[in-house]
């Protein structure tokens, strides 16, 4: 099977499940401050925040944050691989009209920064009240490009993957977050 090219014996859990709901909860209360009782639309960018995203908005419901509208932004730039192609491909593009609106952008993970700079470029150019970012990981040793990460969950190192990260589409079920190993 093409997935024992990725066995899970090379991984090491870096996030427990608990650690995550405990961190979403903390940014939820942070950004509902901010927000308090503006309207606001959530990006989840697919696929990989998926899981995230599932989670915080419920953290934001349960911290009082209500007027919240959901829409989904795809964009790929890794395909198969590991390597970023720095040309991300838009795979599905926003339902709503983000003009005059404030809206955060929610990631699962920046990492050379080349896809939520597209992204950033994308919603700005459609004149939004403001745009935020969130992501739930954030690798800065690995940055290409600078981009503005207004919240972040974690930092992290390597290769990771679960809560809704892939491995060559593998292992987003994983309910924790884990770094896998270079195997030779
Ligand atoms: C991942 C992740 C981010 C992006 C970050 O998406 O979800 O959007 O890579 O990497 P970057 O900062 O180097 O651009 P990917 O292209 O793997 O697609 P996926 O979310 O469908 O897995």
């Amino acid at each position: 099977m093409y997935q024992s090219q990725y066995p899970l014996s090379a991984t090491k859990v870096i996030l427990s499940t608990p650690a995550i709901r405990r961190r979403v909860l903390q940014l939820a209360k942070q950004i509902a401050q901010h927000y308090q009782s503006r309207s606001l639309i959530l990006v989840c960018v697919l696929k990989g925040s998926f899981i995230f995203c599932a989670d915080f908005i419920r953290a934001l419901w349960q911290v009082g944050l209500i007027d919240v509208q959901l829409d989904c932004l795809g964009i790929s730039s890794y395909q198969l691989t590991t390597q970023s192609s720095k040309t991300p491909q838009l795979t599905k593009d926003l339902d709503l009209n983000p003009r005059g609106r404030h809206v955060l952008i929610v990631e699962d993970i920046v990492d050379t920064g080349h896809s939520l700079k597209a992204i950033i470029g994308l919603i700005k150019a459609r004149e939004p009240a403001s745009l935020k970012t969130l992501t739930l990981l954030n690798k800065p040793s690995r940055r290409q490009i600078a981009v503005t990460v207004d919240y972040v969950g974690f930092e992290v190192e390597g290769w990771v993957e679960g809560y809704g990260l892939d491995t060559a589409e593998y292992y987003r079920g994983r309910p924790e977050i884990c770094q896998r190993q270079a195997t030779s």
